[in-house]
C-alpha cells in the first residue's frame, strides 16, 4: 500500500519537491510506505493518440517507448498518488500535463486503473496560478474516478527561488494537513 508521490517539477530539490517531501515524511511517520518519482531528467513524451492502451488492454502504454513506459504499473498499483508541480504560465509543467494525459488515458482504456484511489495535488508557484493549477490535477483526479481530500486551505504554496516556499508557514501548514487527510483517507478506503 504505496503513497506514490510524483514530481513535475524540472528543478530537482526545488519548491515542489521540498512540499512533495514534506508530504511524504509525514505519511511515513503514520506508518504507510511511501515513495517518490522525480519527472526531471525522465524523457516524458506526450500522448501520440494511437489508442493502442485500448486494443491491447494490458495497462500498459504502448505509443511511446520513454522513461514513464516502465513505471506504469508501479503507479497502478499505488494506493495514492500526490502529485506535485510549480505553476508555469499559469499551468502544470509540459511534464505533468504528458505523465497525467497518459496515465488517465490507459487508466481509462482498461477498466478504470485509478479508480478508487486517493489523488492529492501539491501546486506551488511565485505568485500567480496556483488555484487553476490545482483545479487542473482535480479535473484528472475526478475523472479517473479517484477520492481527493481537502485540507485547510487549497494545497498551494508561495515560492519563487528554490527553498522560498520554507518561508510560507501556511503553505507549509495546508501541506501537512494534506498529507495527514490522505493517510486517514488510504487507511479508511483499504481498511
Ligand atoms: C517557464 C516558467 C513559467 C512560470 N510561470 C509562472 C506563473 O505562471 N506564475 C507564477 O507565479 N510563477 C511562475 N513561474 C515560477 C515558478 O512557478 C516558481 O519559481 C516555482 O517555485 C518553481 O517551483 P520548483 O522550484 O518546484 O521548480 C514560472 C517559472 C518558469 C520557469
Amino acid at each position: 500500500m504505496e503513497v506514490v508521490g510524483v514530481c513535475g517539477s524540472p528543478r530537482v530539490g526545488g519548491n515542489s519537491e521540498q512540499l512533495l517531501d514534506r508530504a511524504l515524511g509525514l505519511v511515513a511517520e503514520e506508518g504507510l510506505a511511501t515513495g517518490k518519482i522525480l519527472l526531471a531528467g525522465k524523457r516524458i513524451e506526450p500522448c501520440t493518440a494511437c489508442l493502442k492502451c485500448r486494443k491491447e488492454r494490458d495497462g500498459l502504454c504502448h505509443g511511446r517507448e520513454d522513461d514513464l513506459t516502465p513505471l506504469f504499473p508501479r503507479l497502478y498499483g499505488a494506493a495514492a498518488l500526490l502529485l506535485a508541480t510549480p505553476v508555469y504560465f499559469g499551468a502544470a509543467t509540459g511534464e505533468m500535463v504528458a505523465f497525467i494525459d497518459r496515465l488517465g488515458y490507459v487508466s481509462r482504456g482498461n477498466g478504470g486503473l485509478l479508480n478508487r484511489k486517493v489523488g492529492a495535488p501539491i501546486v506551488v508557484a511565485r505568485r500567480a496560478g496556483q488555484n487553476f493549477t490545482v483545479a487542473q490535477l482535480n479535473y484528472f483526479f475526478l475523472i479517473n474516478g479517484m477520492v481527493v481530500p481537502g485540507a485547510r486551505y487549497w494545497p498551494v504554496a508561495f515560492g519563487g527561488a528554490k527553498g522560498d516556499v520554507q518561508n510560507d508557514e501556511e503553505g507549509l501548514a495546508t501541506v501537512d494537513d494534506l498529507a495527514r487527510n490522505v493517510t486517514w483517507l488510504v487507511k479508511l478506503i483499504n481498511a
